[in-house]
């Protein structure tokens, strides 16, 4: 690129802009021409500002051309900045010269068409302030827990997504021919970060996990972003002290540098920053007992479901911990209880407001007999298994951690009907393009 650098749209409202001349690029959001008047709204990553353009200014011919400009058409722009009472912010920028890039054809996304038609034009959808809004949050999010990791010296790790066995049992892994053999794409960072503990005693990844579920619901999605961690020396009350922390830290850090985005999406920013620790927690016999006394009644050793996680929590401006399940419920790493060995050292985070189920989490087995007779219930051959087993044979330590749902995160947090709106590209049983 040569010839003078580009400012950011954002230099038009700094304070001493006015008067002075810009050079700027990006994108159109929306123009209307009247009277040799062309107003346009300029976008780039730092916003979006009026710029005003005259006919007698641009010459008849370059008029013209910003005339036919579409909306998301690419334009470079020459002008001065000007108060104007009369422009969004009170500021403008007066065009001396507009060079097309591509004035683009009529862009299709616009007001009232249906979620399916928006879903088929998802790369372009993705371009709404809306999804802008949305997807610097997330940017922030992602932020927040790496920054959240660090200051509690937890080590990220990148463990793999292709691996030959289905970590958490085989029915919800997307099986692949890997040469010839079959593969799986990852559930779970867990048991690699299990091994990785080890060597590192405190390690966490982001990556991404794949469920093979058929399970049409708002809050699920085949793909999704997900943080785990595992924490060497840790108990269940460390464990959910230390998600309590992570949830108050990242919410305060959303809250502090996104907070016009979430007001924005409806989510006031202030409620972010009202957590405190602890967070109510209910033992699985006991949601039970009180479900049942609110007409829900579940037998002890079932799931509960999305009506009875949003029963539990509808009324909650805090999050939830639902703990002690069940060992037949859950996975086969999960560490039995020792006051009641039916049940196991887990803990659900249930999102405020009835959202459900956001963090997983457990003390993890040490007992390697336990674990093999587990796997057995289970009907899976320990063989699989093997590599994990031995962890338990070289220096074992007990250890728990925990899987949040980035997207389950952000569906609460930006108030969303559908999880889908959380991630670009959503992949969902009926569609995986574009
Ligand atoms: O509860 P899950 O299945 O737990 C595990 O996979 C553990 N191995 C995690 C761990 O301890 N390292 O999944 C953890 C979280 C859920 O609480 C939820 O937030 C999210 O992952 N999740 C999904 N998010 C979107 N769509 C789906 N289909 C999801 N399945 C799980
Ligand atoms: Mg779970």
């Amino acid at each position: 690129m040569s010839g003078p650098a580009f400012d950011p749209v954002a230099r038009a409202f700094q304070p001493d802009a006015v008067g002075q001349s810009v050079r700027l690029h990006g994108w159109v959001l929306r123009s209307r021409s009247s009277g040799g008047i062309l107003f346009l709204v300029l976008r780039d990553r730092t916003g979006a500002v009026q710029v005003t353009a005259r006919k007698d200014a641009l010459g008849d011919a370059a008029f013209a051309a910003a005339e036919h400009v579409q909306n998301e058409g690419s334009v470079e722009i020459e002008g001065a900045v000007a108060d104007d009472p009369r422009a969004p912010q009170g500021r403008e920028v007066r065009a001396r010269a507009i060079t097309v890039l591509d004035a683009g054809l009529p862009f299709p996304i616009g007001s009232d068409q249906t979620e399916e038609f928006l879903l088929d034009r998802r790369h372009l959808a993705i371009r709404t302030q809306e999804n802008v809004a949305i997807f610097r949050v997330k940017a922030e999010v992602l932020r927040a827990f790496r920054a959240f990791m660090e200051a509690e010296d937890v080590l990220e790790m990148t463990p793999p997504i292709l691996s030959g066995n289905a970590a958490e049992g085989g029915a919800e892994a997307f099986q692949i021919d890997y040469f010839g053999r079959p593969g799986y794409l990852g559930q779970t960072a867990q048991l690699y970060l299990e091994a990785l503990l080890f060597p590192n005693e405190r390690v966490y990844a982001i990556t991404p996990s794949f469920r093979a579920e058929k399970s049409r619901t708002p809050r699920h999605i085949t793909e999704f972003q997900h943080l785990e961690a595992e924490l060497a020396w840790c108990d269940l009350d460390g464990l959910l002290a230390f998600i309590e922390r992570m949830w108050i830290s990242v919410c305060r850090s959303v809250a502090d540098t996104r907070p016009k985005e979430l007001a924005e999406l409806g989510r006031p920013p202030e409620e972010l920053r009202a957590f405190t620790a602890p967070f109510p927690r209910i033992r699985y016999a006991e949601a039970i007992e009180r479900l049942a006394r609110q007409g829900l009644p579940v037998a002890w050793g079932s799931d509960l479901g999305a009506a009875e996680e949003r029963a539990l929590t509808l009324e909650s401006a805090a999050p939830v911990f639902l703990t002690h399940f069940p060992r037949e419920l859950k996975a086969f790493y999960m560490l039995r209880s020792t006051d009641d060995p039916r049940t196991v050292e887990a803990a659900d985070l249930l999102g405020p407001e009835g959202y459900g189920e956001i963090v997983g989490a457990s003390c993890r087995e040490t007992n390697i007999d336990h674990l093999v007779e587990r796997l057995r219930e289970m009907h899976v051959d320990p063989a699989g298994y093997e590599w994990y087993l031995d962890l338990r044979r070289h220096g074992n330590v007990p250890h728990a951690g925990f899987g949040i749902g980035i997207e389950r995160l952000m569906r609460w947090m930006l108030r969303r009907t559908h999880i889908r709106e959380t991630t670009p590209f959503p992949r969902t049983p009926s569609r995986h393009t574009p």
